[in-house]
C-alpha cells in the first residue's frame, strides 16, 4: 500500500487548481503599515542593546527589502501556491507569512521551520522544494520563484541579530491537524477515487470506455468517453471538468444522476439510490467536495473509510422463480464461503439490483468483498471466486427505505431467505451460476 501510494504521488499532475481559491484568498489588510512599524521597532531595539550598528543595520535592510519585495507578494497573491500541486486544501504558503517581517521570522523559527545555524536546511525550504515526478511546468516555475524568495530572505534574515533576538511570535502555518492535511493530499484523494469509483467503472466501460464504445460515440458524441483507459488520475480530472463530479452541488453530479435515471440516461438504470455502488460513489463525491472546499477542521470531521473493500467481476449470478410481488425492488445477494467447518464470518461476494418481476428473474454480476487488510482483500484482486460450497443470503428492500436514506444497510429484518450453492463460478455472461429463489 505504501509503495502504491508513492507511485501515485509521483504521477500526480496539477488538477483542480481552480478550486484552491478559498484557501488561497489573501488575508492581508493594510500591508504597508506593519513593515514601517517593524522597522521602527528594530531601530529602537538596536539603540537599547547598543549592538554593532553598522553590520546589523545593513543586514536588517537587506532582509527587510527581500521580505517586502519577494515574500509579501506571496501573502497577497491570488494565485494558488506550488503547495496546491499536492495538497487539494489545508495548506498554502501564505499560511507561513505574516504581514510583519519580524513576527514571520520569529514564528517560523519557533515552529522549527527556519534553521538559523544552517539557513539552507530550513524545513520551510524543504516543503517548498517537494515536487512531484511529473510537475506541471507552470507550478514548477512558481515553485522556483517561491524557493528563491524564501531562501534569499532566510539567508539574509539569519544574519540579522535583531531578528534573531526578536521575541514576538505567533502560531504559524496551517492551524488544522496533520490528519486533516494528510486527508486532503492528492495522492490520498486519488487512492479513495480508485477504491470507491474506479473499481466500479468496469460496469460502465462497455459504453463509456474508448476501447469499447465506438458505436455510442458515433451516436452520442465524444463526451460519452469519460473513462480514460488504465488512467484513474486523468479520468478523475475529466469527470471534474465535465461536471460528472460536481463539487459545488455534489448531488447534481452526473455520476449519480445518470445511472440512477434521476435524469435521462442513454444506458438506462444501472444504479439504484442506496445500493452498494451508489453508496461508494457518494462516499467519494461527498468527501471530495468537502476536501476541495477545505471544510474539514478537526480529525472528527473526516469521514471514516469503509471497513469493506470490493471489486467488480464478470462472474454472473442468476436467481430464478423470484416471486413477482418483488418486481422493481432492490434485491441484495450476499455469498458466504464454506471454510471446512463453518461459513465465513464476512460475506466474500455481493451483488444488488432490481428484481425483474414479470420474468420472475434477478441476475447480475458479482462484486467480491473483503474486510480491509484481510488476506482475501489481496487475493480477490484476481477477480476469481474459488469453486466450492457457499451460502447465499437474500435481502429485499420492500419498503423503499434505501431511497429515503442511502446510508441504510439491509439487514436481518429484510431477509427473504437463504440457500446453499455449489459452483465453480466461471466468468462470463453466458456461464451464469443459476439458483432457485428459496421457498420460505
Ligand atoms: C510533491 C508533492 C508535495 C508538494 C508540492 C507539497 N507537499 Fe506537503 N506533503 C507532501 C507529502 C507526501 C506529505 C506527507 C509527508 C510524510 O508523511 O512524510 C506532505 C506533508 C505536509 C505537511 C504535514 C506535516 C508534515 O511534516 O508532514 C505540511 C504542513 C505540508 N506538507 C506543507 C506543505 C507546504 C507548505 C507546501 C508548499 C510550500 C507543500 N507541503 C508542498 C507532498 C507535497
Ligand atoms: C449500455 C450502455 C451504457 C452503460 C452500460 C452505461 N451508460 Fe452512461 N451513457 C450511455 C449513453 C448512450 C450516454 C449518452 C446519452 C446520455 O447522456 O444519456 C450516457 C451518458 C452518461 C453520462 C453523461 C456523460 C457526459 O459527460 O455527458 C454519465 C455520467 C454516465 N452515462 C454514467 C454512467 C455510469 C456511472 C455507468 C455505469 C454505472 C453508465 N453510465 C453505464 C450509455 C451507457
Amino acid at each position: 500500500m505504501r509503495s502504491f501510494q508513492l507511485v501515485i504521488v509521483s504521477s500526480v499532475v496539477l488538477f483542480l487548481a481552480s478550486c484552491q481559491q478559498d484557501s488561497a484568498s489573501p488575508k492581508v489588510a493594510g500591508e504597508a503599515e506593519p513593515q514601517t512599524s517593524s522597522a521602527v521597532t528594530n531601530e529602537s531595539t538596536l539603540e537599547e542593546t547598543g549592538s554593532a550598528v553598522t553590520a546589523a543595520g545593513s543586514g536588517d535592510g537587506e532582509a527587510l527589502a527581500l521580505f517586502t519585495r519577494r515574500i509579501l507578494p506571496i501573502l497577497q497573491a491570488k494565485k494558488p501556491s506550488s503547495c496546491t500541486e499536492c495538497h487539494l486544501s489545508g495548506v498554502e504558503l501564505a499560511d507561513y507569512i505574516q504581514p510583519d517581517q519580524e513576527k514571520t521570522f520569529t514564528s517560523l523559527m519557533n515552529a522549527g521551520l527556519i534553521d538559523v545555524e544552517s539557513p539552507d536546511d530550513s524545513k520551510i525550504l524543504k516543503f517548498i522544494n517537494r515536487r512531484p515526478d511529473k510537475p506541471s511546468l507552470i507550478t514548477d516555475k512558481v515553485r522556483q520563484q517561491e524557493l528563491e524568495a524564501f531562501q534569499g530572505w532566510i539567508r539574509a534574515a539569519a544574519k540579522d541579530p535583531d531578528l534573531i533576538a526578536a521575541k514576538t511570535s505567533d502560531p504559524i502555518g496551517p492551524q488544522i491537524p496533520d490528519e486533516v492535511i494528510r486527508h486532503a493530499r492528492k495522492d490520498r484523494v486519488l487512492a479513495s477515487f480508485i477504491e470507491n469509483v474506479w473499481t466500479e467503472v468496469g460496469r460502465c466501460a462497455a459504453c463509456h470506455s474508448p476501447d469499447q464504445n465506438q458505436k455510442q460515440v458515433k451516436e452520442n458524441g465524444e463526451q460519452v468517453s469519460w473513462i480514460t483507459l488504465r488512467d484513474p488520475q486523468t479520468t478523475l480530472q475529466h469527470m471534474v471538468d465535465a461536471g460528472i463530479i460536481n463539487t459545488d452541488d455534489p448531488l447534481e453530479s452526473m455520476l449519480l444522476t445518470k445511472p440512477t435515471m434521476q435524469v435521462d440516461h442513454g444506458g438506462g438504470q444501472k444504479v439504484v439510490v442506496g445500493d452498494r455502488t451508489y453508496k461508494q460513489f457518494r462516499r467519494f463525491i461527498d468527501d471530495y467536495a468537502s476536501v476541495v472546499h477545505g471544510s474539514y477542521r478537526t480529525v472528527a470531521d473526516i469521514p471514516a473509510e469503509s471497513d469493506e473493500l470490493s471489486i467488480v467481476t464478470d462472474i454472473w449470478l442468476k436467481i430464478t422463480d423470484v416471486p413477482a410481488k418483488y418486481d422493481q425492488m432492490l434485491l441484495q445477494a450476499d455469498l458466504y464461503r464454506w471454510t471446512g467447518n463453518e461459513w465465513s464470518e464476512h460475506r466474500v461476494a455481493t451483488s444488488d439490483r432490481l428484481v425483474f418481476g414479470k420474468g420472475n428473474l434477478w441476475q447480475h454480476s458479482l462484486s467480491l468483498t473483503a474486510p480491509r487488510g484481510s488476506t482475501w482483500a489481496k487475493e480477490m484482486n484476481s477477480r476469481r471466486l474459488p469453486g466450492g460450497k457457499y451460502l447465499l443470503k437474500l435481502y429485499i428492500d420492500q419498503t423503499g427505505k434505501l431511497q429515503k436514506d442511502f446510508r441504510v444497510e439491509l439487514g436481518d429484518g429484510d431477509s427473504t431467505g437463504q440457500v446453499e450453492v455449489e459452483s465453480q463460478w466461471p466468468a462470463g455472461y453466458g456461464k451464469m451460476t443459476a439458483v432457485r429463489f428459496p421457498a420460505n
